[in-house]
Parts: C-alpha cells; sequence; structure tokens
C-alpha cells in the first residue's frame, strides 16, 4: 500500500508566498552570516537613497548611522535628502518583496529587483522581532511617520502606527530606523570598503559615514551630476520569446505596426512593414488576436531585418578620468591606466565595460592581483569567484603584457584592477547581487578593455624595466672609471684629473642620448 496517496498530498499543497520563499532562503538575498548581513542593509539603504536622488536630480547627502546596543544587535539609521515617497506608496515599497518602481523598465540604475529594501526590513524582524521605523517626505506640507512590519505569509506591509507631521522646513527625503542582528568588521568585504568604493564612483555625493568606531565624512568632490541614464524599450534582436508573447497578449495597441515602433526601439513604420511582410502577417491586425503560430512567425522575422543596433547614450559611464581618480584615492600607486569601451549589448540590452589599473607603489610586488569590481557603479564585495569580471581577467594572457600567470589564475604582480560593468539591465547570477552572468557578449568586451588597459601598462613597465637596466650599466661603467684613467695614464702620461672628466662627460651623454631616445625626442 502507497504511504502516502494523491489526496493526502493535495491537502499538503499550497501556494507559497515570495516573502516566505526569501525568509526561508534568506542566503539569496545576502543575508547567510552576520558579516554579510550587516553590509547588505547598508548597501540597499544607500543603493535605494542614490537611485533615488539621481532619478529627482538632487545632488545626494546621505547620512548612515551604526550603533551597537549589544552583543551582534545593531541600530541602523539612514537618512537622504531624496524625493522621498508618496503616502500611499510607502508600505508596499518597504513592506512587500518584489515591489517596486524600477523592475518593469529598462534603465541604468543601481536596483531593480524590487526586493532590497523589503528584504532589509524582513531579516530586521526575522532576527529582532522588532518594527522598522520609516520617515518620508516629498517636501510638501506632511512629515510621515510609519511603523510597519512584513505579513511574511501573505507578503504584504503590515502597519503598526502611522502618524503625520507638519513639515515645516520643507524637508524631503527618506528616513529609515531598524535594528538588526550583524557583525561590524572593518576588513577586507565590509562595509567601510562598500561605503570607500561608493564614494569613488559617486563623487558627487556627501555620504556620512558613523559607524561604531569612529564617523567619517566622504565629501563630495565635484558638483558636477553625471548625464542622467535614458530608459529605452527592448530591442527586437534582444527580446526572447516567452517576454514577446507576454507583451503582445497584455498589448492595446490598434495594430502590429504602432505596438512595434511604440514599445521597441530602433523600429521605425518602414522596419515594422517589412517585419509583417517577411512574417506573413498582415501588419492592420490587433496584436492581441495572433495567434501562438503567428506570433512565433513575428518574433523570427524581427530578427530577420535590418535595424539599427540599441541606443548607445543610454548609460552613464565613470569615464576615463575618474576612474583613474577613483584608483589614486585606493592605492598609492606608481602607474594608473584607464579605459571605457564603446556600448556593446548582449541579449538586446546595451552595456558598457570600462577597466582601470593602477601598478606598482604600494601595492604588493608578490601575490596575486587585486580586484574592485562595479556594477552600476556599485561596488560588489561578495562571490568574485562566480563574476564575469574574474573569468574575463584569468582568460586574459598577462604574460603578453609582462606578467606572471598560471593558467586559470589572475596574473601576479603589484596590479589592482577596477572594472566597471554598466547596464540597463545587470545580469546578476543571483538576488544578492554579487557577481555579473558571464555571458559571452560580457565576457568579450571586458577582456577587450583589459586587453587594451594591459598593452598601455605594458609600454610603461617595459620602458620602465629598459631604464632600470640602462642604470645599472652606467653604475657600473662609473665604479670602474678610477681603473680605467689609471691604466690609460700609465699608458699614454695623460693627467688624470682630464681623464677621469672625460670619461665621465661621454659617461653622460650616452646616458643622456639614450633617455632622449627614449621619450622619443
Ligand atoms: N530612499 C528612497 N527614496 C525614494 N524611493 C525609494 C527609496 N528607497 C526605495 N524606494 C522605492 O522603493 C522601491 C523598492 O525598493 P527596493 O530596494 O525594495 O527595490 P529596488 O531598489 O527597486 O530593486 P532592488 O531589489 O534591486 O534593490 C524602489 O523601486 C523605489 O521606487
Ligand atoms: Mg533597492
Amino acid at each position: 500500500m502507497v504511504k502516502n496517496d494523491a489526496e493526502d498530498l493535495a491537502k499538503k499543497m499550497r501556494e507559497v508566498s515570495v516573502a516566505e520563499f526569501f525568509e526561508k532562503n534568506r542566503h539569496l538575498l545576502g543575508y547567510e552570516n552576520l558579516t554579510k548581513s550587516l553590509l547588505t542593509i547598508i548597501k540597499e539603504l544607500v543603493d535605494n537613497s542614490l537611485d533615488a536622488a539621481n532619478e529627482a536630480e538632487i545632488t545626494p547627502t546621505i547620512k548612515i548611522s551604526i550603533k551597537q546596543i549589544k552583543d551582534n544587535r545593531f541600530k541602523i539609521i539612514s537618512e537622504d535628502n531624496g524625493p522621498g515617497m508618496v503616502e500611499d506608496k510607502i508600505s508596499y515599497a518597504f513592506g512587500k518583496l518584489l515591489y517596486g518602481s524600477k523592475f518593469h523598465r529598462l534603465r541604468q540604475s543601481r536596483g531593480t529587483q524590487g526586493i532590497g529594501v523589503s528584504g532589509a526590513i524582513m531579516y530586521s524582524q526575522l532576527t529582532t522581532g522588532k518594527a522598522t521605523k520609516i520617515i518620508s517626505s516629498t517636501g510638501k506640507n506632511k512629515i510621515h511617520e510609519i511603523e510597519m512590519m512584513i505579513d511574511v505569509e501573505k507578503n504584504e506591509p503590515k502597519i503598526i502606527s502611522h502618524n503625520e507631521k507638519d513639515n515645516e522646513k520643507g524637508w524631503h527625503g527618506i528616513k529609515i530606523i531598524m535594528e538588526a542582528e550583524g557583525r561590524y568588521t572593518e576588513g577586507k568585504q565590509s562595509i567601510l570598503e562598500y561605503v570607500r568604493q561608493t564614494a569613488v564612483a559617486n563623487p558627487y555625493a556627501k555620504i556620512i559615514f558613523d559607524n561604531p568606531n569612529s564617523k567619517i565624512v566622504f565629501e563630495k568632490v565635484t558638483n558636477e551630476v553625471p548625464v542622467q541614464p535614458k530608459e529605452i524599450k527592448p530591442h527586437p534582436y534582444g527580446i526572447e520569446i516567452g517576454i514577446f508573447r507576454r507583451m503582445i497578449n497584455k498589448s492595446n495597441s490598434r495594430n502590429i505596426i504602432s505596438l512595434l515602433t511604440t514599445d521597441f526601439s530602433r523600429v521605425g513604420r518602414n522596419s515594422a512593414i517589412e517585419i509583417c511582410r517577411i512574417s506573413k502577417i498582415d501588419h492592420k491586425r490587433k496584436p492581441n488576436t495572433l495567434t501562438h503560430d503567428e506570433i512565433d512567425r513575428l518574433h523570427e522575422g524581427m530578427k530577420k531585418v535590418k535595424l539599427i543596433s540599441p541606443a548607445t547614450d543610454v548609460l552613464s559611464p565613470l569615464g576615463e578620468n575618474l576612474i583613474k581618480e577613483g584608483l589614486k584615492k585606493e592605492v598609492k600607486g606608481e602607474f594608473f591606466v584607464s579605459v571605457t569601451r564603446p556600448t556593446a549589448v548582449y541579449r538586446g540590452n546595451p552595456f558598457l565595460v570600462e577597466v582601470g589599473i593602477a601598478y606598482g607603489g604600494d601595492l604588493k610586488q608578490e601575490g596575486s592581483a587585486q580586484l574592485i569590481r562595479l556594477a552600476n557603479k556599485v561596488p560588489i564585495l561578495y562571490h568574485q569567484g562566480d563574476c564575469a569580471t574574474l573569468e574575463s581577467i584569468i582568460e586574459t594572457d598577462w604574460r603578453r603584457y609582462g606578467f606572471s600567470q598560471s593558467s586559470g589564475s589572475m596574473p601576479q604582480g603589484p596590479l589592482l584592477f577596477l572594472i566597471h560593468f554598466a547596464s540597463v539591465w545587470v545580469p546578476y547570477t543571483s538576488e544578492g547581487k554579487q557577481a555579473i552572468a558571464n555571458y559571452p557578449d560580457i565576457v568579450k568586451e571586458m577582456k577587450l578593455g583589459l586587453q587594451e588597459a594591459g598593452r598601455k601598462l605594458a609600454i610603461y613597465v617595459r620602458q620602465k624595466n629598459k631604464l632600470k637596466e640602462k642604470m645599472i650599466r652606467k653604475q657600473i661603467f662609473e665604479r670602474y672609471i678610477p681603473e680605467i684613467v689609471d691604466s690609460i695614464n700609465d699608458l699614454t702620461g695623460i693627467d688624470k684629473k682630464k681623464l677621469k672628466e672625460d670619461l665621465e662627460f661621454i659617461t653622460k651623454k650616452n646616458t643622456k642620448l639614450e633617455e632622449e631616445k627614449e621619450n622619443g625626442k
């Protein structure tokens, strides 16, 4: 006899809420240990504040405070001067997982999933049982103070209290107060490192970081707020059939031409007619009347028509100068090089790669190179082993540029790499947003950037080594001058002082000539 029959099993079946799923799998969101959990909370709060300020074109000032209240328990306060949030959205944005303003669009931003801050609030209540306080104002009459928790089984916000205050000073922004379990350290993968790298990648932001050990203020170093990234529509070449089907079914467009020209980028009226012709579908048809087969044909047809590549001016890179400045802040190096690659495309999504390398100086001579990773200006500190950035460095042949490297590993030497990946959609390997997936198009671009930077670095290193060799030769020659002077004097009787002066002159002249040759004079 079967122990559990289908009816018994059927009784046990029920829907799982997204919140329940992530509560059980909190490691997927970055909450697997105390140190990383505290970092994840701060990261989610700061990323949101920077995104909100950027979108509202406000120069961001962000305050973060972390105070230890007892063993492994911290009080966290974050405050920004962003646009704030309208009253009726607050509880959902903060109290419902997978709810946000960024998922359904293609635009370069730090957050995308709609899970970051609600995940942090869920972790807080899971480890302390306490509610989170959110204070928000859009700068108008009222300041809202909401204490809330998340009803995990329903994945819904649960409001504990809601008070309103007059907004006499016109304050706008969001302030969040929560408690959570964590551990504060200041090592390599720490909050301090995250904040420091964030300040480097966002030099127009002021970040005040009040931590258990000290209060550090990262002043903004420029008033230049970067150009706003633009939102784009998907490009027909990158759209996958499942998504295309959904777009068609949901579409209210009058006809296929209108759908193709308004919901996709780079499709003009003529291209739309051509797509329909190739797909053998009447372009006057209403999209939501298309059959399964017809949608497939249209999807195929879209890829056969020649279209302009996705828009490439939609991204906001750091720029070659800022990369060098950023690296200079990280390390006292001897030579810095940076490269911003042109925009490329993966799965129809525009992206660009920037590479920086710091060499020599304070960097350790021995051991493997180090790596700073940024995705849409957000430092990523964990899961380096799974990241396309590491794969690209490993797959680049650094011996060509004069560094030792065993196969499948980082080059050796005094090297610090920085790789910035900017895209309208960052393909993270998991919800924890700590590693970039290694799509071949992405790895290829990263490698091209690394090679370009590698070549520039190799020129410098080679020149430096040549010069070093010459200096050694000069020193050896100078060491023998007294002996040569004695011998020539013995043989010819020429005045020793004159001989010495002549030989020194020849050495100097030769070295100078060689130096001039080196410098291309
Ligand atoms: N400081 C803030 N100021 C204004 N709006 C905010 C702020 N923080 C969050 N939001 C809004 O709340 C939404 C939910 O935030 P959440 O961090 O959960 O998701 P996200 O940032 O969209 O994506 P991700 O999961 O990748 O972080 C955001 O999409 C944004 O609209
Ligand atoms: Mg977020």
